[in-house]
């Protein structure tokens, strides 16, 4: 997904706005791992119905049509409907036992039994999967932001990050992936 849209939204042009385009792989990432949407299309509505949650999240609480916070509060039952027959469907293919190439977190929390092998509550799952889209996507986002403000800063940085990042590249095959181990190698 990485290479994919470096290719599509960045190398294509001179300059790029760095938040905006980050925030819009960070947002297509947690669908992919959360969720296991893809279709651009899928993503895109998704993505504004967080904005308006996260809009919302910072503004006076007052659920009236038109104000901030009303949109907000429209938008979170837009994602809780959703998320919720995403959640329907997923225990349909389950139960014909479909779904078992899905791997995604919203899977896991579905198989997930307690000690009395209950299911988890599935407004509890939605809730769950809203949270973390919510910690998980302004979070990296300014942090890639911050990062590629501080390397475009610091040259000597840069310089040494390129480095890092060759060499671990050039230990790697054509088409092998990053795994954990590299990671590390990260400084
Ligand atoms: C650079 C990225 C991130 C930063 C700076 C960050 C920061 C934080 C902070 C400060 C808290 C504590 C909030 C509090 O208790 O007041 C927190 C909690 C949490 N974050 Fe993140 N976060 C990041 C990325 C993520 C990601 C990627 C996920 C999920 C995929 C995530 C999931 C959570 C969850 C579930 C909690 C609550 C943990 C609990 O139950 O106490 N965060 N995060």
């Amino acid at each position: 997904m990485a290479k994919e849209h470096l290719e599509i939204d960045w190398a294509p042009y001179k300059e790029v706005k760095v938040f905006s385009l980050a925030k819009k792989y960070m947002f297509a990432v947690s669908c992919r791992l959360f969720i296991n949407i893809t279709d651009q299309e899928h993503v895109t509505r998704l993505s504004n119905l967080f904005s308006l949650i996260a809009a919302g999240l910072l503004s006076v609480p007052v659920n009236l049509p038109g104000t901030v916070f009303g949109h907000a509060v429209k938008g979170g039952k837009l994602i809780n409907n959703e998320l919720l027959a995403l959640i329907r469907y997923r225990k349909m293919e389950f139960s014909q036992n479909k779904g078992s190439a899905q791997v995604d977190l919203l899977t896991r929390l579905l198989l997930v039994r307690d000690e009395n092998e209950r299911e988890m509550d599935e407004r509890v799952v939605a809730a769950v999967i809203t949270g973390l889209f919510i910690g998980s996507f302004d979070t990296t986002t300014s942090t890639v932001t911050s990062v590629m403000h501080y390397l475009a800063d610091y040259p000597h940085v840069y310089s040494e990050v390129v480095r890092e990042q060759m060499e671990i590249a050039n230990s790697k095959g054509p088409d092998e992936l990053l795994n954990w181990d590299d990671i590390q190698k990260m400084k």
